[in-house]
């Protein structure tokens, strides 16, 4: 029964201070803004005030109200369970009007406020770097971030790569997860600065990177799209002779001629050396016309490339394969056993 009647009485139970509420404390310039100022049961006298200046006031005995500018605010009332509800609207929002209203029964200190903050919505979003940056695969970066221009509400970044179609948004890949924001918050409204932990993989190259801003009244893209390289070690040299794969040793027959070709891939594409027991080129074919006996020994095939990347050192890296090459004359002692080896 006691329980009944809470539940009935919950309007008239209210702890009885007054209150003043509205839905969106942040609000567009130029909008309606609705505000009620609920007050207790009593002969009550209410003034509502923005900044101190007392801009609506209402007598319950009299149920008399009014705004002191007609222009700028609206006004009505209605009694509900002896409860007075006051009803003051902002007609059109100017910066003005933005600021602390407080409703308070005169002669109290009961009293409720509400501060209406106008909406700046943000115009920019600006991303670091701005060009294209190379970096290693699988090692993480914190070098990217994007920092909003002033709004209200909080903008909020999201970040983006674009799978290597630029304009087309429908197959970017949100990856706003590895972001985190802080809020610089100012008078005027606050400031997003987000950066992002970034651990390429091969996948990324070639792909184009963007945050995006928005604080609820449209979407603003970031002022640059980097684009992103990947950089490569060089590979493991692989060495051909007339297109066929060689694999640590070869036979020739004197008086031919030697052609192999060494291949390496990397970002940037590697520089290719022979090195052979008498001399070092710097070509990936290497060619040795009326090869002779004496021309037998290890060959080296050094593929090198410096890596630079963004905001770090440069540094060199090679890789090497070595060839053990035979050159054998006809009639050579060991020419008869390694006949069945011989591939041209
Ligand atoms: C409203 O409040 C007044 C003053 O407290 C009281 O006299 C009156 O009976 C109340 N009316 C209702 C309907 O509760
Ligand atoms: C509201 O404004 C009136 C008149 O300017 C002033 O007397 C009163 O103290 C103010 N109240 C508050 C809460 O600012
Ligand atoms: C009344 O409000 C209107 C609209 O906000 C404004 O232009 C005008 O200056 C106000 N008048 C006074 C006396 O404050
Ligand atoms: C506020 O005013 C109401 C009505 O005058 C009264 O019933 C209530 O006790 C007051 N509350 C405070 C905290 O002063
Ligand atoms: C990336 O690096 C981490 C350690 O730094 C290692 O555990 C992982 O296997 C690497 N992944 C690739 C694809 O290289
Ligand atoms: C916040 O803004 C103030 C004023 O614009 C600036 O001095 C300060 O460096 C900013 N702080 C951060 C963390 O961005
Ligand atoms: C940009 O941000 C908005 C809102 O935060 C989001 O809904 C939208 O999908 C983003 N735009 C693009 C192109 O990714
Ligand atoms: C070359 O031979 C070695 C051992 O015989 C083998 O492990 C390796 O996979 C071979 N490389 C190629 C490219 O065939
Ligand atoms: C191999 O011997 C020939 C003479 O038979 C000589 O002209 C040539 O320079 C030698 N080559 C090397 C690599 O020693
Ligand atoms: C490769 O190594 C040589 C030294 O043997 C060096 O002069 C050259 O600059 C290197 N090339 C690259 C692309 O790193
Ligand atoms: C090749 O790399 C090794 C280490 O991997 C280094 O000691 C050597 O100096 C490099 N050689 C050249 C010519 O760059
Ligand atoms: C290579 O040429 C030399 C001189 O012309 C000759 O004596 C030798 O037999 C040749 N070797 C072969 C395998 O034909």
């Amino acid at each position: 029964m006691v329980l009944l009647m809470l539940l009935i009485g919950s309007d008239t139970s209210y702890s009885c201070d007054v209150s003043l509420t509205t839905e969106r404390t942040t609000v567009e310039l130029g909008s309606r803004v609705a505000m009620t100022c609920k007050v207790c049961p009593g002969n009550s006298i209410v003034k509502i005030n923005l900044t101190g200046m007392q801009i609506a006031d209402y007598w319950k005995p009299l149920n008399f109200y009014s705004v002191t500018n007609t222009s700028a605010y609206s006004i009505s009332t209605d009694i509900l369970n002896n409860i007075s509800h006051i009803y003051l609207t902002v007609l059109s929002l100017t910066k003005d009007q933005a600021g602390t209203y407080t409703c308070q029964i005169v002669g109290t200190q009961n009293q409720s406020s509400v501060t209406l903050l106008y909406a700046v919505p943000v115009n920019y979003v600006e991303m670091i770097p701005r060009d294209k940056v190379s970096l290693l695969n699988n090692v993480t970066t914190n070098m990217f971030s994007c920092t909003s221009s002033t709004g209200r509400p909080t903008p909020v970044i999201r970040w983006y790569t674009d799978n290597k179609t630029p304009g087309y948004y429908a197959d970017d890949s949100d990856i706003t997860t590895l972001a985190s924001s802080i809020t610089n918050s100012s008078a005027s409204g606050d400031t997003t600065t987000s950066h992002l932990t970034f651990t390429p993989s091969t996948d990324d190259h070639g792909q184009m990177l963007y945050c995006n801003v928005s604080n609820g009244y449209g979407q603003i893209m970031s002022n640059t799209t980097p684009l992103i390289e990947i950089l490569r070690l060089p590979s493991k040299p692989v060495i051909f002779h007339n297109a066929n794969l060689v694999n640590g040793s070869i036979t020739v027959m004197e008086n031919k001629t030697l052609s192999l070709n060494c291949v390496s891939e990397g970002n940037p594409n590697p520089t290719i050396t022979w090195i052979t027991p008498s001399f070092s080129r710097s070509t990936p074919v290497l060619t040795i016309t009326n090869i002779q006996t004496n021309d037998t020994g290890m060959y080296t095939c050094r593929a090198n490339s410096t890596l630079s990347p963004t905001n770090s050192i440069p540094f060199e890296n090679n890789i090497t394969t070595l060839l053990s090459t035979e050159v054998i004359s006809f009639f050579s002692s060991t020419a008869s056993s390694r006949m069945q080896d011989w591939k041209f």
